[in-house]
This record gives C-alpha cells, sequence and structure tokens, in this order.
C-alpha cells in the first residue's frame, strides 16, 4: 500500500475519489455498481456466499425474506470481469467458514480483487453456522483466514462493526496477520473509536455507518479514515456530492485527510502539527500513549524534515515548520515562512503528511 495519489493507493488503483460502496447482499452486484461508477473510487460487491455452510444459510435467509445473491464463484468472477474496465478498486465481500473456502474465492478471482472477509453479518442463520459476525468470536480462526490470503499475496479486507470484541486487539491481530484494509461499521461509536483503531495499527482503514453528508464524512477523515464507505443511501446525487466536496478539499487544502491537531483530539497522525515536548498540554499523554520518548520525538521530526522545506521558518515559534500548526489555524508567523520559502499553504500540508507518513512508520515498526 502507497499513498502515492491525491487520495491514496488501494491494491494497486491509485482511487480517484475516497468514497466507496460498501457490500449489500442481495443488491450490490456489477449492475448496482456501474450506475455509480462515475462517483466513487471503489466498491466491495456482495456479500456472497462461497461455502456449503453459508449457501444454506443464505437459503434459510432468503426463506424469511431476506434478499441474498445465489451466484457460484464462476458467476461472481463474470460480475468483477464487467467492472474492469470502470478504473474503480475492486473488492468482493465473502461469508465463508474456512481458510480453504476463501483461497478458493480469492484464486478464482485474481489479485486485483481486494478478498474481503464478512465478519459483520448477524443474520442467525449466517452465525449458527460460524459465518459472519460469528468470526469474532473466534479470532484465532478469522486470523488463520487472513493469513492464509495474505500468504497467498491477496489484499485482504475484515469488515466488521465496531463494539463487539476489543476493538483495538482486534486491529492489531488482524494487523499481525497480515490483512491490508479494516472495513469497519462504527455503528454510533464515532469518531472516537475511530482514533482508538487509528493508534493501533498502520493498515488503511474504511470508516463505514451514516455517512450521508459531508460533515459524517470530514469527522470521519479528520479522526483516522483513509477512505469511506456508503450502503443504505448509496445514491448517484449524494455520492457525487461527496466525490465532489473530497476533490475540492483535496486541492484546497492539500492533505484530504488531514488529522485534528492533538490538543483537538487528532489521532497519532496530528503529532506533525505538535509542537516540541515544553509545556503541559495534550501532547505529552499522546506521545506516552504512542510510546514515543521526548527526544525520540525530537529527533525523529527534526531529521524527518532535513532537506525539506519544513525545515524552513526561522520565524516562527520554534524556528522550525516542523513544528507549525495546521493551515485551518491562522497565524500570521507561520505564513510570512511559508511566503519567504515560496511554499503555498496546500504544499505545506503536503509536506506535513509525508512528516506524519514518517511518525506513522516510526511509531508502528517498532510494535
Ligand atoms: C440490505 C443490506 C445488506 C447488507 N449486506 C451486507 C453484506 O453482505 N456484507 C457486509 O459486510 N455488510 C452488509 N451490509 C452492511 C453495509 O455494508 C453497511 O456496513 C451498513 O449498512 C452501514 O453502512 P451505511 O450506514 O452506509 O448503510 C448490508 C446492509 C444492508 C442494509
Ligand atoms: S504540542 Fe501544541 S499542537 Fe500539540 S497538543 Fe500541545 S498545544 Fe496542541
Ligand atoms: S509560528 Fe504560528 S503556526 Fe508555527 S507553531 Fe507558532 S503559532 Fe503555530
Amino acid at each position: 500500500m502507497t499513498k502515492e495519489s491525491q487520495y491514496i493507493t488501494v491494491n494497486g488503483t491509485a482511487v480517484k475519489s475516497p468514497v466507496f460502496l460498501a457490500s449489500m447482499a442481495g443488491i450490490t452486484d456489477a449492475a448496482y455498481v456501474k450506475e455509480r461508477a462515475d462517483s466513487v473510487g471503489g466498491a466491495f460487491i456482495g456479500g456472497y456466499s462461497i461455502d456449503d455452510a453459508t449457501r444454506s444459510a443464505s437459503k434459510e435467509m432468503e426463506a424469511c425474506g431476506r434478499a441474498e445473491f445465489d451466484a457460484s464463484l464462476e458467476d461472481i468472477k463474470a460480475e468483477l470481469e464487467s467492472l474492469r474496465d470502470t478504473g474503480l478498486a475492486l473488492g468482493v465481500n465473502l461469508r465463508g467458514t474456512t481458510a480453504e473456502a476463501y483461497l478458493a474465492a480469492a484464486e478464482c478471482f485474481g489479485h486485483d480483487v481486494i478478498c474481503e472477509i464478512d465478519a459483520h453479518c448477524r443474520q442467525k442463520p449466517m452465525t449458527d453456522r460460524g459465518a459472519g459476525e460469528a468470526l469474532l468470536s473466534d479470532i484465532p480462526g478469522l486470523s488463520d483466514i487472513v493469513s492464509a490470503l495474505h500468504a497467498a499475496g491477496f489484499c485482504v479486507s475484515v469488515k466488521f462493526r465496531a463494539g463487539i470484541t476489543d476493538d483495538a486487539a482486534l486491529a492489531r491481530t488482524l494487523w499481525k496477520a497480515g490483512a491490508d484494509i479494516l472495513h469497519v461499521d462504527l455503528m454510533d461509536f464515532g469518531h472516537a473509536k475511530l482514533r482508538q483503531i487509528r493508534n493501533t495499527c498502520p493498515l488503511i482503514i474504511i470508516a463505514n455507518n451514516g455517512v450521508t453528508s459531508d460533515e459524517v464524512m470530514r469527522d470521519y477523515f479528520s479522526h483516522g479514515a483513509d477512505l469511506v464507505s456508503v450502503a443504505r443511501k448509496a445514491a448517484p446525487p449524494l455520492l457525487h456530492y461527496l466525490s465532489d466536496y473530497m476533490a475540492r478539499t483535496a486541492e484546497e487544502v492539500g492533505w484530504y485527510n488531514a488529522p485534528k491537531q492533538v490538543c483537538r483530539g487528532g489521532d497519532f497522525r496530528g503529532l506533525t502539527f505538535c509542537c516540541p515536548p515544553m509545556k503541559q498540554c495534550a501532547l505529552l499523554p499522546t506521545l506516552k500513549a504512542a510510546g514515543l520518548g521526548h527526544e525520540e520525538y525530537v529527533v525523529l521530526k527534526n531529521t524527518a524534515v532535513t532537506g525539506t522545506p519544513l525545515a524552513e521558518g526561522s520565524s516562527t515559534c520554534f524556528g522550525s515548520l516542523a513544528y507549525c500548526c495546521k493551515t485551518s489555524t491562522p497565524c500570521m508567523f507561520r505564513d510570512m515562512s511559508l511566503a519567504g520559502c515560496g511554499l503555498s499553504k496546500s504544499e505545506y500540508m503536503k509536506q506535513k503528511r509525508l512528516l506524519s507518513e514518517v511518525i506513522m512508520k516510526h511509531i508502528f515498526e517498532g510494535r
């Protein structure tokens, strides 16, 4: 995973929007995605049931009136094939009970498809068979599925609801097992839960639930989301509005998912905007939580900005733009320094993003 596009590169695709379609069984197929392909950056089709146990669960759910897909692996492959020329990052949401079933499906679809493990479905026929949300009651079993897919070179996403288990422990375990993406239905937990997960692992995080306005979307992006996804309200006009909003943000701000400053509740990425540790403020507990010593933090920042425009800033509080605030905080001293070195505000934020990536890499390398 790299972050070279103005947004992010996911499984080799530099996405054209950080807004994705989330799966809805019986609804989100290729035709549904095609109707929305201009307004999103990626899509998870499905969920599809991929082994005898989950297929029989789907039949039971259908008999109770729930919409389900009835598709063989070849049928799903054909759906994915028909989306290849959309330029979207493509994923498929799968319900299964064994690593073997997931591997067989992933191998049929190919490496350019994100394989998403559905640990979300809470329909009783599915959980009775040990699939969907029941996977969260067997973390070693879930980790085995993730590890098997990872070892075979597939991009692995895990879709789950927050608050079912210890989310920080889950995120860490999935990261160590080889997951690439956590697709989190945040339910009513909001950004505090998202920040907790962001501060636990360096994986791509897709924030899901209730993304129906730019306010909700911005709240997710400023607390750790790399992408957001939409299911129930995924009407083309809303998707278009959200993607358009993000294009303008990326252009104007320079960092589409810039975190809040740490003293305003930002996640670890917000350390890129922090001062040196000189006073009692939110920086000190944040450094402790990140496992960074005071001196280590200063050396890390100073080293990372050496030779970059952020090393400038003699007229700023700490003599370096490395310690300067976000552009949303007005400051004439920072702006004078930016003007002096010919850096626009959006270029400054791009540099801050690069600095935050160095900080995050350092934090998680040691864990
Ligand atoms: C009809 C319906 C079917 C769904 N099917 C799936 C599924 O198969 N797999 C899955 O991971 N989530 C499924 N979901 C959950 C959604 O992907 C999403 O997590 C949830 O609806 C919250 O997002 P939203 O507020 O944007 O709708 C389904 C949701 C709905 C409404
Ligand atoms: S160091 Fe500065 S930006 Fe960071 S938490 Fe403290 S006051 Fe806020
Ligand atoms: S110079 Fe301005 S932007 Fe830089 S640290 Fe001081 S107050 Fe913040």
